[in-house]
C-alpha cells in the first residue's frame, strides 16, 4: 500500500475512506533527534496496544481523540486530522531536559503541572517555545492555545489516576493535537512509554523503577520487559473495568 507519511515511530496509509487514515506502529526507536537508532522488539505491538487502550479511556472520560479502531495488533484507524506543529509536554516531576536545562534535581516533585510547547522541527531540534512566539508564528490561535493548555491539564489528571491505579508515577509525557474538518481539535499521535516518563511505584532504586524510552536512550538494558510491564499493567487494569 502507498505511504502518505513515514515518521521515526510510525507509518500512515491512506484508507477508502479520505476522512481516516492506517497507522501503523514500527519497532523502530530513536533518541536525541534521531542521533541514536536502534529496534525494541515487539514496540509497534506494544505500544499500539497501550496508546489504543489509553485513548479508550480518555473518549470515556469525555477527551475527544483521533482513535476509532485497532483493526490488527499493530494497526490503529484514525481519524484523519492536520496535527499542529507543536509537541505539548506535561511535567509532574522534574526529569529529562528540564533537569538538564534548569538545575532541578531529577525526581523533584513540581509545585503543579508544568505544560510546555515545543517546537515540531527536528532540523531546529524541537526548541522550546513561549506563547509569544508561537503567535508569531502563527502556531496557534491564542483561543487554541488557552484550550490545548486547559485540555493538557485535564488529560494530565486522568492519565495520573490512571497510572497510580496501576502502581505507576507519570513523570512526564508528549501529546499531539491535531484538527479534523469538521474544525474539532482532537488529541493525535500516541500514548505509550515511547511518549511518557513512567516510574514503577513498586521500585525504589532510581534505574530499576524506569519503564520507559529512557532505558533505550540512557542504555539501562531489559527495554523490552519493561514496556511489556507496562502493557501488562494498563490492560489488566482496562479489562477489570475499575480505575
Ligand atoms: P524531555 O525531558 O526530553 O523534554 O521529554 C519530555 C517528555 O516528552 C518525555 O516524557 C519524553 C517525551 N518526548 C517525546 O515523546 N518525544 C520527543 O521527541 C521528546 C524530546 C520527548
Ligand atoms: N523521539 C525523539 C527522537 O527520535 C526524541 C526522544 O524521544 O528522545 O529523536
Amino acid at each position: 500500500m502507498e505511504k502518505l507519511y513515514e515518521g521515526k515511530a510510525k507509518i500512515l496509509y491512506p484508507t477508502d475512506d479520505p476522512e481516516v487514515l492506517l497507522t501503523h506502529f514500527k519497532d523502530d526507536a530513536t533518541a536525541f533527534n534521531a542521533q541514536k537508532r536502534g529496534t525494541i522488539q515487539g514496540k509497534g505491538e506494544i505500544n499500539c496496544k497501550i496508546s489504543t487502550a489509553l485513548f479508550q479511556w480518555l473518549e470515556s472520560q469525555d477527551i475527544a481523540t483521533h482513535f476509532l479502531e485497532q483493526p490488527s495488533p499493530d494497526q490503529m484507524l484514525v481519524r484523519r486530522v492536520k496535527i499542529l506543529p507543536l509537541e505539548v509536554v506535561i511535567r509532574n516531576i522534574a526529569a529529562g531536559s528540564l533537569c538538564r536545562q534548569t538545575g532541578l534535581k531529577e525526581g523533584q516533585i513540581l509545585s503543579f503541572p508544568l505544560v510546555e510547547f515545543y517546537l515540531k522541527n527536528d532540523e531546529l531540534g524541537d526548541p522550546l517555545l513561549t506563547r509569544d512566539r508561537i503567535l508569531i508564528l502563527e502556531l496557534a490561535t491564542p483561543e487554541q492555545l488557552e484550550k490545548l493548555q486547559n485540555l493538557a491539564l485535564t488529560i494530565n489528571q486522568y492519565l495520573q489516576q490512571f497510572f497510580e491505579s496501576c502502581q505507576i508515577t507519570l513523570v512526564d509525557f508528549k501529546l499531539e493535537f491535531g484538527i479534523d474538518s469538521q474544525g474539532r481539535l482532537l488529541l493525535a499521535d500516541e500514548i505509550s512509554p515511547d511518549t511518557c516518563r513512567l516510574w514503577d511505584q513498586t521500585e525504589t532504586d532510581p534505574q530499576a523503577r524506569v519503564l520507559d524510552k529512557d532505558r533505550f536512550r540512557r542504555d539501562l538494558g531489559q527495554v523490552e520487559a519493561a514496556y511489556q510491564q507496562v502493557q501488562q499493567r494498563v490492560l489488566a487494569k482496562l479489562s477489570q473495568g475499575k480505575i
